[in-house]
């Protein structure tokens, strides 16, 4: 194996096959024609490595370890925590979980298990131990693979009990409990901890920093276990690194926050890539957004763990891949900061559940299949490009995606109650700086922002300690913010900001937001450049230059009163036509934005192409605003890598800078889903 190397493989279930041991030569053949070099083993492996309570079988799959490691491939070993083994809820029931309405689930699914039960912790670490111990120090084991998909939530008596002392902790009395909480309300003051219950349609559902506080509890209870399990493999001895894959879109686990046990972020990427006639572009962009966020949990590169080589099966509609559509998607994620483009899985399984997800090996066994095809086609390609890891993605423009203030926002019975679009409000912000070919940082509120010269937040609802300080000192220091609409609203236990909004940056953005208005889904209103426009700021309308005279805005609409910030446009209907929808305020040595609704697309990319060019900020380059184009660069100290791709459905030729072409046509004729990856030296100074 060269020394450097991308990772190329995936998940991998031998212990299905231990009955036909002839699988695993064919399949070792296989991933040396794919130019595979991990496996991810284990997953699911409990009730092989573990049949019997305290009765361990860990032979063959250090059989197995050793075969793949003396053919060249490396394992990422997980633990098995996933899913238990029959005996185990037959034994102990406490280790299956209980739902909102008090309900304990049956033996069957994966984490359908109790993350607080010392029991499911105890049987973990045990067997975690085991592992380490055995294998861990295998050469062949590179990385652990903690779990698999961590998720859920448990409303067990031992997880009533967790939750009030993790509340304990958090407020130490009950009186800071009905305070922080707003409890007085329909009179629903606590008289002690012991009362407190977790949300549930038949309890308590009105005290919203109830909800916001048990989905702290939830994320903070599967960290702390996942911190358990990690613990088990480092006290026997293993100090490999670690990682745990995480998904996509998911909600439940502050990911920022769990990231900080991992040494690598990884995750699971599905996305449905012809949807609805489409194309890929849509997909693309969003994926784009998601290996962001992934990269932004560590700011280091990742690895995309799971992707589908072929259909899945547990979408509404299992499509086949398009040709080119591996490559393409695995491509991306390189040029997204991934150390490695893997797949679930290798081999199909024969029975159960994912009989027919598409893998790299077909039941069929053989090499003529086209997803077999298509796999070692990017094998060739990560192996071609295997110099750029390690390289790094280094942004000067990032976007604020924070999960507290997504869990508060979602449950804050406020202007629409029929969906907010936070998600989608954040990707808007995202695609319109790509769409400049800037690479993109995804931060957090605790994020640190010194780094960058344009944020862009939107909707940031809730703001954590600090957070408003941050901000003004990011634009007192000569950054550019852009915030929106319904910001600033609530602290960090729920709780209305009193004295107007968005909470403590009032000057910085020159304005006070007053109103909120909800629109049904059918309603639109626009945001057009006004009489009241570019009021006096010659230097603003180069900006409203490049924009056109209104665009649509949905959804949202917050109405708001000017200090002494500038409208630049307003809004075009109802009876706040002509009030600001968009302003600018001067604030020390920087910027600071508002926008008051929630706009279309195009919206963003005019206003945010005018600031960064304006500004400029970062290298642009100019291609990516051509449909379907997606440009990013790494570097490390001596090289950066351009990559392009076109997820458009006509071919596109763009300019390619000078340099060696390690991937791609050199003349940079991008056919659709094609990709160029280019070698450029750093100048020496
Ligand atoms: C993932 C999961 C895998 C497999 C896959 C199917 O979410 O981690 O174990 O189930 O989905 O697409
Ligand atoms: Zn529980």
């Amino acid at each position: 194996m060269p020394e450097k190397y991308l990772m190329h493989g995936g998940d991998y279930n031998p212990e299905q096959w231990l009955a036909m041991p002839e699988i695993l030569d064919t399949d070792i053949r296989r991933f040396k024609e794919a130019k595979i070099n991990t496996a991810s083993v284990g997953v699911f492996s409990w009730s092989k490595l573990e049949p019997k309570e305290g009765v361990y079988d860990f032979a063959w799959l250090e059989k197995i370890i050793d075969r793949l490691y003396e053919n060249g491939i490396y394992v990422n070993l997980a633990t098995p925590s996933g899913a238990r083994p029959h005996w185990m809820a037959d034994r102990y029931p406490e280790v299956l979980r209980v739902n909102e309405q008090r309900q304990r689930n049956l033996f069957g699914a994966r984490h359908n298990h109790c993350l607080t039960s010392p029991v499911y912790r105890e049987k973990v670490r045990q067997i975690n131990t085991e592992l380490a111990r055995r294998l861990g120090g295998h050469p062949g084991v590179k990385l652990w693979h903690i779990s698999n998909e961590y998720g859920g939530e448990c409303h067990c008596p031992l997880c009533q009990e967790a939750f009030r002392k993790w509340l304990e902790n958090k407020y130490k009395t009950i009186e800071a409990l009905n305070d922080s909480w707003c409890t007085t309300f329909w009179s629903h003051t606590y008289d002690s901890f012991s009362q407190v219950e977790s949300p549930s349609t038949l309890g308590e559902r009105s005290v919203l920093a109830l909800l916001l506080d048990w989905k702290r509890f939830s994320s903070d209870q599967t960290i702390d276990f996942m911190g358990q399990e990690i613990a088990a493999l480092r006290a026997a001895g293993s100090d490999k690194p670690v990682t745990t894959n995480l998904m996509y879109r998911f909600n439940d686990i502050d990911y920022f926050k769990m990231a900080q046990k991992l040494d690598i972020a990884s995750w699971d990427s599905y996305p449905e890539w012809h949807r609805g006639g489409q194309g890929e572009w849509e997909a693309a962009q969003e994926t784009a957004f998601w290996h962001d966020v992934i990269y932004g949990l560590k700011q280091k590169p990742f690895l995309l763990m799971e992707s589908c080589p072929g259909a899945t099966n547990w979408q509404a509609v299992s499509k086949l891949k398009k040709p080119g559509m591996v490559e393409a998607a695995s491509l991306q994620s390189i040029a997204h900061g991934a150390d490695g483009a893997m797949y679930f899985q290798l081999r199909k399984s024969r029975g159960s559940a994912e009989k027919f997800h598409g893998a790299v090996i077909d039941h069929y066994d053989g090499n003529d299949t086209r997803t077999f095809q298509d796999v070692c086609r990017t094998g060739d390609m990560l192996f071609g490009i295997g110099e750029v890891a390690g390289s790094r993605k280094k942004a000067e423009a990032a976007v604020i995606y924070d999960w507290e203030n997504r869990w508060a926002m979602e449950n804050s019975e406020g202007p629409r109650n029929i969906g907010l679009h936070y998600q989608e409000s954040v990707e808007k912000s995202h695609r319109a700086l790509r769409r400049l070919g800037l690479n993109v940082d995804v931060v957090d509120q605790n994020g640190a922002l010194d780094g960058y010269r344009f944020v862009a937040a939107p909707m940031q609802y809730l703001f954590r300690e600090g957070f408003a300080q941050k901000i003004r000192e990011f634009v007192a220091g000569g950054g550019t913010f852009v915030l929106t609409y319904w910001s600033g609203v609530v602290d960090e236990n729920d709780r209305c900001f009193l004295g107007g909004r968005p909470y403590g940056l009032r000057d910085v953005f020159g304005l006070r937001a007053e109103e909120i208005d909800g629109l049904y889904d059918q309603e639109e209103n626009r945001i057009c450049k006004g009489p009241a426009s570019c009021g006096g700021q010659e230097e603003e309308t180069g900006i409203l230059e490049g924009m056109q005279e209104s665009y649509r805005c949905q959804y949202l609409c917050e109405l708001v009163k000017p200090d002494t910030a500038t409208p630049l446009m307003v809004y075009g209907e109802d009876f706040y036509a002509g009030m600001p929808a968009l302003l600018v305020n001067a604030f020390g040595k920087g910027k600071a934005y508002y926008v008051c609704a929630d706009a279309e697309q195009t919206f963003y990319d005019d206003l945010y192409r005018g600031i960064v060019r304006k500004a400029g900020i970062g290298v642009v380059w100019e291609d990516a605003a051509l449909e379907g184009v997606e440009i990013t660069v790494r570097e490390d100290a001596e090289n950066t890598y351009f990559f392009a791709q076109n997820f458009g459905r006509q071919g596109v030729r763009i300019r390619i800078p000078e340099g060696a072409v390690l991937f791609g046509p050199a003349d940079g004729h991008l056919a659709p889903l094609g990709g160029v990856v280019v070698r450029m030296k750093k100048v020496e100074n």
